[in-house]
Formats: structure tokens, C-alpha cells, sequence
């Protein structure tokens, strides 16, 4: 009789697996203050330089003069995420769903990233742009956040 795995066995590697990658993620600890690591940041900034400075700027600081200024097509340019903007009036999962939907269905311009960046790597990003945030913005979107 040929040994195959059984059903238990399977499900208990599986177990095994995640626990590892659990125990890895939770050895590094947040910045103080903030929700995110510095993993996380120097990870999101590869990935912002990669997929969003192209429209929102180096160091996510916009490229347009005025960010509140429509153009001739009544389209908002992309804003600067780096706290000087409008992005801390948003809580985390409200940030999250925006880079995974884009505003294209509210009439804006921007792509979405659910199919081509994971929800990780979503986070990540919006963790390298808020390490771009002074102590103020941050803790004011953190009284946002909270609510
Ligand atoms: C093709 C250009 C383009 C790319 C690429 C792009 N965006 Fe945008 N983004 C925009 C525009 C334009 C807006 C303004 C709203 C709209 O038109 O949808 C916007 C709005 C946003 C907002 C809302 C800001 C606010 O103040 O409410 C966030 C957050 C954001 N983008 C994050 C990102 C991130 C992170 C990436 C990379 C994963 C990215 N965007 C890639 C064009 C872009």
C-alpha cells in the first residue's frame, strides 16, 4: 500500500507554515508612534518608486503646481501623498481601498491596484508615504483613523 499524505498531515505543514510566516512578520516591531515597520517602508518605497511616483512625484510630492486645481478636462492632477496634501483625511482602510480600486469609478483618474500589487504590498506603500508625514499630520490622522 503506497503511503500518500494524508488529509491531517497536509493541514498540519500548512499550520506549520503560516505560523512561521507569522513569527517572522511579528519579531520586527513598529516605529514608535506608528501602525508600520521599517520593513514595511523601505519595502513600500521600492514599490511607490515602481508603481506611483510616476503620477505622484518623487518622495510622493506631487508633480502638479496646485493640486486642488483642475485642468482644462475638469480632471484633478495626483496629489502629493507626502502630508502636505489632502491623503491624512483618509483612515488606513479607506487609503487601502483607494489604491486598490483607483478613483476611476468616482470619475478621477487613477488606476487600481488589486490585481497587480497584494494587499501587503498595498499596505507597504501606504506605510513608506506616511513615513514622509511630520509628527502633526500623523497624529492627526491617527484621531481621523480612530473614529
Ligand atoms: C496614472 C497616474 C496615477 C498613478 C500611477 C497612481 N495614481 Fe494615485 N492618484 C492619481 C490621481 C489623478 C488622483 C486623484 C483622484 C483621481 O483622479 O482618481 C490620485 C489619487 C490618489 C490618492 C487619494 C489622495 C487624496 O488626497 O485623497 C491616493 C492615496 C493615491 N492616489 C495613491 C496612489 C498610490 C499609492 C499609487 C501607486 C500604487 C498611485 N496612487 C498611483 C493618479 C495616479
Amino acid at each position: 500500500m503506497g503511503r500518500r499524505p494524508t488529509l491531517v498531515g497536509v493541514l498540519l505543514v500548512a499550520l506549520a507554515v503560516i505560523s512561521a510566516c507569522e513569527s517572522e512578520q511579528n519579531t520586527e516591531t513598529a516605529i514608535a508612534g506608528r501602525w508600520y515597520t521599517a520593513s514595511q517602508v523601505s519595502n513600500g518605497e521600492v514599490l511607490f518608486d515602481t508603481h506611483c511616483a510616476s503620477c505622484h512625484g518623487p518622495r510622493a510630492s506631487g508633480l502638479a503646481d496646485d493640486w486642488r486645481k483642475t485642468d482644462s478636462e475638469g480632471n484633478y492632477p495626483p496629489p502629493p501623498l507626502n502630508g502636505t496634501a489632502h491623503a491624512w483625511h483618509h483612515p488606513l482602510v479607506m487609503l487601502e481601498k483607494t489604491l486598490a480600486e483607483g478613483g476611476v469609478e468616482y470619475g478621477g483618474l487613477m488606476p487600481g491596484f488589486s490585481a497587480s500589487l497584494t494587499r501587503g504590498e498595498r499596505l507597504a506603500i501606504i506605510a513608506y508615504f506616511q513615513s514622509l508625514w511630520s509628527a502633526e499630520i500623523y497624529a492627526k490622522w491617527e484621531a481621523i483613523d480612530a473614529r
